[in-house]
């Protein structure tokens, strides 16, 4: 047997936990491409990509993955990243329509807590934020250049910290959501820049209330990897109706999130696998504001780094 394990067989081999192999494959290959990682490799990086490797060879082996097979996965990678630009990340799609970004926020932000509440669910990024959208005070309302059709929202909430129940002051609430033609304003020329984004400050009450519209379903980007993969599982690319939230406070774990209307289309089956039961809200018919139609109460509780650190 050479040293690297390459030319081995898998006739009465056994594997390194001395169990015997359960393919017809070189036994030895998988440990061989482990261990030569370098003595330098940080531990956490020799641990994961140990993993990986070992995940990646039994996926092999388990679906035995041609040679073509591979070749048009990374095409598909490729592709990905010849697509991404600052404006568009087709590797994060990908990975949202594999439910991948789902459960590394889950993993992320999984509290071990003995407190009877818990903190606001978290929900993915998406691939839609931007940094340093415009600031406004308490109450203003963050569409423009869009005609209103019924839609017209006032949301507002409390941010109180999980544990105690006080409320937090100085929470930033970054909100953003897509317009009713279901495009965020930099996939679409025709909205003013930023339209449908901002960010609110709290007092010592921990309020918020601002203006938003009802967001409708969506369809995230379909021509690229991510849409071919879609069409490849004979799956839809629509999204439920949701805003985002990015909440963050001094001492406070900031949580990533989105809530999602209820009743809306495709709640059942989101093409990105995000939505949580304790994220559903409702939108309320209101007659009493002539600024809104509905109105949305909601509110987040957030845990301090302390709460946060023990998972
Ligand atoms: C979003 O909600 O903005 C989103 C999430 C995942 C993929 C595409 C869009
Ligand atoms: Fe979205």
């Amino acid at each position: 047997m050479a040293t690297n394990g390459l030319n081995g067989t898998a006739q009465g081999a056994v594997n390194g936990d001395s169990k015997p192999a359960t393919h017809r494959f070189n036994p030895h290959f998988t440990q061989a491409v482990i261990n030569a990682t370098g003595p330098k490799a940080s531990p956490r990086v020799r641990q994961v990509t140990s993993s990986l490797i070992q995940h990646l060879h039994d996926f092999a082996r388990e679906n035995e993955i041609t040679v073509d097979e591979w070749m048009a996965g990374l095409e598909l990678i490729n592709e990905a990243g010849r697509m991404s630009t600052d404006r568009r990340n087709e590797g994060q799609l990908v990975c949202d329509v594999l439910g991948f970004e789902s459960l590394v926020d889950e993993i992320t932000y999984k509290l071990a807590s003995d407190a009877t509440d818990e903190p606001t669910s978290t929900a993915i990024l998406g691939p839609f934020w931007r940094v340093d959208a415009p600031k406004f005070q308490m109450g203003e309302c963050i569409v423009s250049g869009i005609e209103s059709k019924g839609d017209r929202t006032w949301m507002h909430g409390k941010v109180t910290d999980f544990r105690t129940g006080e409320p937090i002051e100085g929470v930033c609430l970054d909100v953003w959501h897509t317009a009713p033609n279901g495009l965020y304003e930099q996939q679409d020329p025709d909205q003013p820049d930023m339209n449908l984004r901002g960010r609110f400050t709290t007092g010592k009450d921990g309020k918020y209330n601002f203006y938003c519209l009802r967001p409708v379903p969506y369809p995230i980007p379909f021509d690229g990897p991510a849409g071919k993969i879609l069409q490849a599982l004979d799956r839809h690319p629509f999204r439920p109706a949701h805003i985002h939230f990015i909440i963050s406070a001094p001492g406070y774990k900031p949580i990533v999130t989105q809530i999602f209307d209820r009743n809306s289309k495709y709640i059942e089956d989101d093409a990105v696998f995000a939505v949580k039961d304790s994220l559903l809200v409702d939108f309320i018919p209101i007659t009493s504001d002539p600024k809104a139609d509905f109105e949305l109460p909601y509110d987040f509780r957030l845990a301090t780094f302390e709460d946060a650190a023990k998972r």
